[in-house]
């Protein structure tokens, strides 16, 4: 009798689960949207579509927009502050939902299950356990170190663009934006070649497990894929307990044996986000530049003259079109934000991609400028405590990577046929079919 409970309720909890956290907050956006609320016509947007001209709208009513469910910013100065403040964490605390609604999400909830955004992901843990768990990675993508992997992505970016050199006509995105970082990031962390491209699967099948208001069946294969790669890196992270590399997953392996370090739990949780972020954004950005730049021959052509001027071309496009458009915060207690109180609880969403186009901080805020002398202010890594920590790699990866390519291939067209990815958080190409040869 009670297998059978046990069963049924295995069956059950995933649909309570997407119910709540998907299904009924896409109806109330969906209706909030139809009643002009601007908060629900961004969630609402289509899907890779173009989410700029609603983030003027907002900046419209000012710096800090009161949504139907949370508060919006623009502003790139409350965007720091907000990310910065101690009065508000990330995550969504689940207990906040009350009544029966609650009750049920918390039974249907799945702890076991691994991903971005369940503790002890980075992204939704805080002092003290957030410390303790950055502190253990964070040496390997110091600025210091990431200026001793240059020579190797060099080396990297050079054979993958060789492979191209007999193709007149490739999607850029399957056969080089997305192989770059996938394959720097696990030569850092110690993950085989061969492996590669079931990693880059369950990266794929993930990427939208940031986003709500999800389909059942989109639902359904994100909680498929972040199970495959919980079992995968499970296997994995054991491999290297019998036989360490030189790498950090076995070091973090070592550390968590001697009993300082994180539980297994923690280990895979950290492990699994590094080697997912690590892979996940950086394509974007190259997509990104990629298109960036062809469209804009003028600017290209000043790297050409200006090589120089690489790195800070590289936070203009992050600026101008990022990676990651927004992120959240909840306040822990009662604050105040742009003199308006903010209770205890409520949701606030930096939008980071409206808030690099802020005119309060950027000249001409919508033009693609390489030399733009303050490009570097921009919020596409976030702020405060959860600053990207592959900030330095995704920085000299976009620069080796877009530098290289237009280097060997100088004429490199972007053909009819570029698409967007489904996803509404990360923003980025799905496929970007460029002819390399004129
Ligand atoms: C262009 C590429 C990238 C972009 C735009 C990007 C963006 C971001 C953003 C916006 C956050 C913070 C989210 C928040 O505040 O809620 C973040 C956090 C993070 N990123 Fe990146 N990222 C990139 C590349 C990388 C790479 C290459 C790595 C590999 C090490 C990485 C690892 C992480 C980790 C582990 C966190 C969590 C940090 C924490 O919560 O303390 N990212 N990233």
């Amino acid at each position: 009798m009670t297998a059978m409970r046990e069963r049924a309720a295995a069956a059950t909890k995933p649909a309570v689960r997407w119910g709540v956290a998907h299904l009924l907050p896409r109806t109330l956006m969906t209706v909030a949207a139809r009643r002009g609320d601007l908060q629900g016509r961004l969630i609402m947007a289509s899907r890779g579509g173009d989410p700029f001209p609603l983030f003027e709208q907002l900046r419209a009513h000012g710096p800090l927009y009161r949504g139907r469910f949370a508060y919006l910013t623009t502003s790139l100065p409350l965007v720091r502050e907000v990310l910065g403040s101690n009065d508000f964490r990330t995550g969504f605390d689940r207990t906040a939902i009350r009544g029966p609604l609650g009750k049920a999400f918390l039974w249907s909830t799945d702890d076991d299950l691994l991903g971005p955004l369940s503790p002890p992901s980075l992204l939704v843990t805080e002092p003290p356990d957030h410390t303790r768990y950055r502190k253990l990675v964070t040496r390997v993508f110091s600025v210091r170190a990431v200026d001793r992997l240059r020579g190797r992505v060099e080396q990297i970016a050079a054979d993958l663009l060789d492979g191209l050199a007999a193709d007149g006509t490739v999607d850029l995105v399957e056969r080089y934006c997305a192989l770059l970082p996938v394959t720097v990031i696990a030569e850092v962390l110690g993950v085989p070649e061969s492996e590669q491209a079931r990693v880059l699967a369950f990266g794929a099948a993930a990427a939208p497990s940031l986003d709500l208001g999800l389909s059942w069946r989109q639902f359904r294969e994100v909680e498929g894929a972040l199970a495959g790669f919980d079992r995968w890196l499970t296997a994995h992270l054991d491999a290297l307990r019998r036989s360490p590399g030189d790498d950090l997953f076995s070091q973090l392996v070592a550390e968590t044996e001697d009993g300082v370090g994180l539980t297994d739990r923690e280990l895979k949780a950290t492990a699994g986000l590094v080697l997912a972020a690590g892979f996940e954004t950086t394509v974007n950005l190259l997509g990104n530049g990629t298109a960036l730049l062809e469209r804009h021959p003028d600017q290209l052509d000043r790297l050409r003259r200006d090589g120089e001027l690489w790195p800070n071309a590289v936070d203009e496009i992050l600026r101008i079109d990022p990676p990651v458009l927004l992120t959240g915060r909840t306040a822990v207690r009662d604050t105040e934000v742009a003199g308006r109180t903010i209770t205890k609880g409520s949701l606030l969403t930096t939008i980071l991609a409206a808030a690099n186009r802020d005119p309060e901080v950027f000249d001409r805020p919508a033009e693609f400028d390489v030399a733009r002398e303050n490009a570097k202010e921009h919020v596409a890594f976030s702020a405060g405590r959860h600053y990207c920590l592959g900030a330095a790699l995704a920085r000299m990866e976009g620069e080796v990577g877009l530098r290289l390519l237009f280097e060997r291939y100088p004429e490199l067209t972007v053909l009819p046929g570029a698409t967007r990815r489904s996803t509404r958080i990360l923003r980025g190409y799905e496929r970007l079919p460029v002819r390399l040869k004129g």
